[in-house]
Parts: C-alpha cells; structure tokens; sequence
C-alpha cells in the first residue's frame, strides 16, 4: 500500500485517485478549486462519468481516499505524487504548461521527504519534462530527492473508469529506473503491458497515438467527402475496412469529427512542436483541416437541404463532445450552433447530460434555446441534427417528432440512426455518404 497524492482532480485525475484508492492504496486529491474540494467532501462528483460516483464514495466511506486544498496536507505522507492538472491550448497552439509547472512547484515547497512525482498531466515533448523536474529540484527542501516519471493518461471520458482499470498498456518514461520500477508496480494487478522509457518519448507516445486517432477520423471523413460523390455508402466501406485487423473498426465512423479536450489540443500542439523544431507538418494540418471542414459541410447540408437557414429553426440532438460525458470542450455539437445562429437559424438544443456545461460556455439567447427533452427540442423545427452519439437517441418515438416538425429533414452526423426506418417515416433522411 503506497500513499499517494493526485493533485488536479478533474477527469483525470479524480478517476485516477479513485482507482488507486480501489486498488488498496491511501490517496488525497488536491484541487485548487474550492468549490470541487468541498462538493467532493459532501460526495457529489463535479462532473458527470459513469461508475466514478459510486467509486469515489465507496472508497471516501472506507477512509482510502479524501481531498484537500492544501498541498502541505495532501503531502504529509506521499511517497508518490501524481499530476493531473490541465494542459489546455495556448493561442499559438502550444500547450500552456502554467498549471503543471505551479503543481510542480508546490509539490516540491510542500515535501518533507523523499517521494516519486509522476506526470500523468499530456505535456509536449522537447524540455517541458525537463523543467518540471528543473522546477522540482529547485524548490526541493536540502537533502530531499523527487524524480520524475512520465506516465501519460490515455483514458478515455465517458468510459474513464473501465479504462482505468483495463488498460492497453502503460508508458512510463524516466531518467530514474528504480523510480520507474516503483510506478510500474502500480500497474502490476492491472496486468497490462508495461513499456520502460525515456521522458521524452513516453511523452510522445501520447501525443503520436492521439494524432493516428484523429488521423483515423479524419480519413474516414476524407474517404466519405470521396464516397458519396461515387455513389459510395460510407458505413459499408467502414464495415469492410474495419474487418481488416491491421486497420481496426474503431474510429472509422464518418460525421461531424473529433472534438474534446485532447484531439483537437493535441493534435494542434504536435504541429506547433513541430514548426518550432523546424518542420511543417502538412499531413498534420490536413488532419485539423478536414475536421474542421466537417462542421462547416454539416451547416451547408442543412443549408441546402432547407432552401436557406434564416429564420429556419434547427433541433440540435446533444452538446457534449462524445456520449456518456457532460464535457463539451471543443464540442462538434457547440460550433456547428454557433454557425447555424450567425446564419439566421433558431436552434432548439437538448443533451441528455450536458445541458449545465453547454449553458455555462454558451448561454441562450434570442436564438438559442436549451430544451428540457429531445421532443420539446424538436417542436416546431423544420431539420433535426444528430450531433452526438447519443445512444437513447436512436430509441426516441421518431414518429412523435415527425407529427410534431413542420419540416421533416433528419441530419444524422453520427451514423446513429436506421436510414430505412426513418425514410419510412417520411422523413429526409441525411448523412455523410449514406
Ligand atoms: N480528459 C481526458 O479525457 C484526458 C485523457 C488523457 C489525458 N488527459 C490530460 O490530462 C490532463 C488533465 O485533463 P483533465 O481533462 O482531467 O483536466 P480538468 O480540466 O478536468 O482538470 C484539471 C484540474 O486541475 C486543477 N488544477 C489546475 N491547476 C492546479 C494547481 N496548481 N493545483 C491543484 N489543482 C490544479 C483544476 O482546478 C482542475 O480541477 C491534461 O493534460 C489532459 O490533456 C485528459
């Protein structure tokens, strides 16, 4: 049983305390957010991930785990540290390192004795690991040693907690072997492959498998802008691809593409690492370039599809990036309404979970609406568009909303619903290279 402190708890790092508690050890999450700390303490979770409330209150009850906002307390008995904090975009693409070089900072201020400090926080390769541990060294109380041991997340929101708990593998990169020998013993009950590195290029795995990700999206994308101008159904193409081991039928479905707090950023921030070691990457920014074009060529479905969108009212089905998840950052779902506004459109939006998070990032106003179900969403519309993959959208009473639309134009951008039973119903139905 190791004590551990995770400082930073939001996705991932709330996740990451809790299945640490579960597996046995004593853990405290810092969080420099008072109003998370004290919501966690009364055990109500600040953001929506399925299995995470009952996992973080089963292991709060049984003294496992607790949190603070004070890292002196956090620290007290931790002999490992993990960050957790956000990495978000600067505006030239960079990742603004400022929260992990603070956490770093207070962690060193606040240790009394020896311990492992392990960034789990995505942070670009190319001196950032080494200033952190240039940050720790140099706040370090005399005598006090804290290496540092690159082990990037790639757990996934909306299924955080299953991957936690079942990873693909995991990466840990150091200058320290008995430092990294220590975290790979923390993934021994997962019994997954462990792959010993450098900092440096276990700081690169991260960011190389997010980019061939977004790479399979926007490909797929690519592929149906091709598909459905031969007369190509993209979904079969995907299916057939998807059979072939060495291509995978994960990530091939076409529509709106990737949004979240990590393709977009990272992908962005590979390409700025690139140009600033002196290389362009076109292939990159063909990736980004295509993933933007997909919000763009939703709007001018719509568009065409309703004769003009001024004054058209639009029903938006989901908000959030991806299902089973409140996040919206970066959301497909959010930019396509903000186009569709500008253009003339009213929106009538509804999601499942994020309703909160959308208002906070996107209030309403004269022509944006927040309903409180997808059938009041729908009242009135002249095109439903499926921007998140909802799986309860697929079971609505799709009959309900024909009578209730004076418009009967469905734009399914995620490939979610039954193209023959919805024409059935009479209505339009859309999709990319259907
Ligand atoms: N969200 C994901 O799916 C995911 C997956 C893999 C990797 N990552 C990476 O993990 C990191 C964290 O992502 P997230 O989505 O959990 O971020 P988040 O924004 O949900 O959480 C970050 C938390 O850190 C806290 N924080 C910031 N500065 C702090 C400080 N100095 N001391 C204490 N707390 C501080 C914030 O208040 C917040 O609660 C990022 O680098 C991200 O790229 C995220």
């Amino acid at each position: 049983m190791k004590h551990i402190a995770v400082i930073g708890v939001g996705y991932v790092g709330l996740t990451t305390a809790a299945c640490l508690a579960e597996l046995g050890h004593h853990v405290v999450g810092v969080d420099m957010d008072e109003g998370k700390i004290s919501m966690l303490r009364q055990g109500r979770i600040p953001f929506s991930e399925p299995e995470l409330p009952e996992l973080v209150e089963r292991n709060h009850q049984a003294g496992r785990l607790d949190f603070t906002t004070a890292y002196p307390e956090a620290m007290q008995q931790a002999d490992m540290v993990f960050i957790c904090v956000g990495t978000p975009p600067t505006p030239s693409g960079h990742a603004d390192m400022s929260q992990v070089e603070e956490a770093a900072r207070q962690v060193a201020l606040s240790a009394r004795h020896p311990l492992i400090v392990i960034l789990k926080s995505t942070t670009p390769p190319g001196g950032n690991a080494e200033r952190v541990a240039a940050i720790l060294a140099s706040h370090l109380p005399l005598g006090i040693n804290a290496p540092l041991v690159v082990n990037p997340e790639f757990l996934r929101e909306g299924s955080a907690v299953y991957d936690t708990f079942h990873p693909d593998r995991a990466v840990i990169g150091a200058w320290d072997a008995s430092a990294a020998e220590e975290v790979a013993a923390l993934y021994a009950p997962l019994r997954c492959p462990v792959l010993l590195t450098d900092p440096v290029s276990a700081q690169f795995t991260k960011y190389a498998s997010n980019a061939f990700l977004a790479t399979k999206i926007s490909f797929i994308n690519e592929i149906s802008r091709i598909a459905e101008r031969v007369g190509a159904n993209i979904h079969a193409v995907a299916q057939g691809m998807g059979f072939d081991d060495r291509i995978g039928a994960e990530f091939l479905e076409a529509g709106l593409g990737y949004g979240g707090s990590c393709f977009p950023k990272d992908v962005l921030a590979l390409s700025a690492i690139a140009e600033q070691h002196g290389y362009y990457s076109q292939f990159l920014h063909a990736v980004m370039d295509i993933n933007a074009g997909q919000r763009s060529l939703t709007v001018a479905k719509l568009d065409e599809a309703l004769g003009g969108l001024h004054g058209k009212r639009v029903c938006v089905l989901g908000l959030a990036f991806k299902s089973h998840t409140d996040d919206v950052r970066e959301s497909p779902a959010l930019s396509v309404i903000s186009m569709l506004c500008q253009q003339g459109a009213y929106v009538q939006a509804h999601d499942p979970v994020a309703m909160p998070t959308a208002q906070k990032v996107q209030p309403s106003h004269d022509t944006l609406k927040y309903c409180p179900d997808a059938y009041t969403a729908a009242l009135g519309c002249h095109a439903v568009l499926i921007a998140t993959n909802w799986p309860e959208f697929r079971s609505l009473d799709w009959s309900r909303i024909h009578t209730s639309m004076p418009g009967k134009v469905v734009l399914d951008g995620r490939g979610l619903l039954s193209p023959d039973e919805i024409r059935a119903m009479g209505f339009e139905y859309l999709a990319f290279a259907n």
